[in-house]
């Protein structure tokens, strides 16, 4: 669907948008100065530390780290699709969307809810005839207030029992394809998705139901059969049991996660409601953020074996950049040839909760992976551990934690922790990047001591995100040449605040909103900038460019002069180094 509303739309659309409103219209906001302030609606808290900057036209959660701009309140809060913020956006501004291409009718999101609400009754109902449906959930220790619970239900046999049903139009029809709920043949005619299985629906934070996964009765294949991706359901987004988990529970202190429907239903039968599983997906670091929102407590339990190990594994790499002080992540290891369903179903809720209650700390799962990995008894092995735990260790946000990390780590292979540190800080062999001189410069940068000073291009682009008019005068020749990271961010950032010279925080924010570099930027604008007379933006940022040049100049002569010592320069780089010298 990208591409089909104009930039320049959504650009002023998103100046003039005033996110105060649009907020304000949904949770409660007290003035604070210039600000705005609330209780988080992402997380619970008692204090405020939820501010809305009309300036800015963006929000940002000091305690969760929740931002965005107007639109993004609305696809976090309302859970709307991108589209679907815009519109709404639009609509009460009075304002028409405009489409790029022929005109194509804006989805009718209501009416795709409705009929996936009709739908969830029928298949109801349907479990209600079927004896054998009932049977199997029953032989599977489910109730019927489980089943109620979770809306679950049942479609019958038949190519066509859902389409004759609620597919009489054509316009019907479509919905049915938009939803995922029918597939269309190559000659045209459709058919059902969901044919003689048990219906999970999946709901999204409202209780809406956004898709089904489906459990054959018997042996069938496949096993389960799951909604497709549609303008309603995105799969590594979601967390099944989630809005259920919500209604149960008055706070939610902590969260396991699971990996079927079956063992989130299971749990739930006996009592255990703070449960959500993945849709047959790996956790998602979108996951991951919407589970800390609810809390700081997470354990992810997976089944014994060897799939689950490396399931959980690969859970733990997906979960490092989210550690830090305070957050409980650990995970839950079942006898092998249990998963959460039939352990809870054999020993009952006690002993799961006591296994939940002796998880391994993320810390310890670590550590104890890569010491099996290698020889402990010999230098060589715990060499090579302190190797292996660099790459994991890297993506771990500089911190308490972290130092907490690398010090068991560093009692593990018998080394000072400070050494350990000289270890893991030197640059990976084949990171490729090194250049003569960038030993001790580019690589030291990235070092947890030097974290706490910003990286110059850090702070060049964290001004312009607060101060877009002041890019106006700088000069983007001054980067050329100049490689650090982020260099083409900032790069890019100048080019378009010069290009658009109204252009407000929110916007850049929304320019940046489906590029994998701007998932940062939503953070930096967040950053607080001072807010005194004598501070100069606009000079601030002039001397960020002037500083990257001369450490671009200073980096390219360091290269000449290698070069020279190994006696390979071209005729043209000895002029070049004549005239930088
Ligand atoms: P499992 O194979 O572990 O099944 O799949 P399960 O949850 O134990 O199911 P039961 O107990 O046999 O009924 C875990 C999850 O992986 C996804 C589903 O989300 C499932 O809940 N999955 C599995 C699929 O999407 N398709 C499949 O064919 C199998
Ligand atoms: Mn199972």
């Amino acid at each position: 669907m990208a591409g089909l509303i104009p930039q320049d739309f959504i650009d002023d659309l998103i100046a003039r948008a005033d996110v105060v409103e649009v907020i304000g219209r949904r949770i409660q906001l007290k003035k604070a100065g210039r600000e705005f302030k609330a209780c988080c609606p992402f997380h619970e808290e008692k204090t405020p530390s939820f501010t809305v900057s009309p300036g800015k036209g963006f929000y940002h959660c000091f305690g969760c780290g929740a931002h965005g701009t107007a639109i993004g309140f609305l696809m976090d809060y309302d859970h709307m699709s991108f589209v679907e913020a815009i519109e709404s956006l639009a609509n009460s501004m009075g304002v028409e969307v405009p489409r790029d291409e022929s005109d194509r009718p804006a989805q009718r999101y209501d009416e795709l809810f409705t009929l996936m609400s009709s739908v969830e009754k029928h298949w109801q109902s349907c479990l209600r005839d079927s004896p054998a449906a009932v049977d199997y959930l029953k032989q599977r220790g489910i109730d019927g207030e489980t089943a109620r619970r979770f809306g679950i239900g049942y479609a019958p046999d038949g190519w066509s029992h859902t389409l004759d049903k609620f597919g009489k139009t054509p316009e019907a029809s479509e919905r049915l394809l938009a939803t995922g709920l029918i597939i269309r043949k190559d000659n045209g005619k459709h058919y059902d998705r969901f044919r003689d299985r048990i219906m999970f629906p999946i709901r999204d934070q409202r209780g809406r139901t956004i898709g089904f996964g489906g459990r054959a009765l018997g042996d069938g294949e496949p096993k389960y059969l799951n909604s497709p991706e549609t303008v309603l359901f995105h799969k590594g987004r979601e967390l099944y049991g989630l809005f259920e988990a919500r209604q149960a529970l008055r706070h939610i202190d902590r969260l396991v996660v699971v990996e079927g429907y079956m063992d989130a239903v299971a749990l739930a039968r006996h009592g255990i409601n703070f449960v959500v599983a993945t849709l047959g997906t790996a956790t998602t670091t979108e996951h991951l953020n919407r589970l800390f929102r609810l809390t700081e407590t997470v354990a992810f339990c997976f089944d014994g074996d060897r799939a689950g190990k490396a399931a959980a594994w690969r859970a733990l790499e997906n979960a490092l950049p989210q550690v830090r002080e305070g957050r409980q992540i650990s995970f839950v290891f079942l006898p092998d040839g249990h998963d959460p369903d039939s352990y809870v179903n054999k020993h009952g809720a006690a002993a799961f909760i006591k296994a939940v209650d002796n998880a391994t700390a993320l810390s310890d799962f670590l550590i104890g992976e890569l010491a099996s990995q290698v020889d402990m008894a010999t230098v060589d092995g715990k060499a090579r551990l302190a190797e292996l735990a660099k790459p994991l260790l890297r993506k771990i946000p500089p911190g308490v934690y972290r130092e907490l990390l690398v010090d068991s780590l560093a009692d593990e292979v018998g080394l000072a922790t400070a050494k350990l540190e000289k270890l893991l800080g030197q640059p990976d062999a084949q990171s490729g990047r090194a250049r003569p001189g960038d030993s001790a410069g580019l690589a030291g940068r990235r070092l947890p001591h030097a974290a706490g000073r910003p990286s110059v291009v850090r702070r060049a682009i964290t001004l312009l995100l607060n101060y877009p008019e002041e890019g106006e005068k700088l000069d983007v020749q001054k980067l050329a040449g100049v490689s650090r990271p982020g260099i083409d961010l900032l790069h890019d950032l100048i080019e378009t605040v010069q290009s658009e010279p109204n252009i407000t925080t929110a916007g850049l924010l929304e320019r940046w909103r489906h590029d994998e570099q701007g998932r940062h930027l939503g953070k930096l604008a967040a950053v607080e900038v001072p807010d005194e007379e004598e501070f100069d933006p606009g000079m601030e940022l002039a001397s960020c460019l002037d500083q990257l040049a001369a450490a671009g100049r200073r980096e390219r002569v360091d290269f000449l002069i290698e070069k020279q010592r190994l006696k390979s320069l071209t005729d043209e780089e000895r002029a070049e180094l004549r005239q930088l010298n």
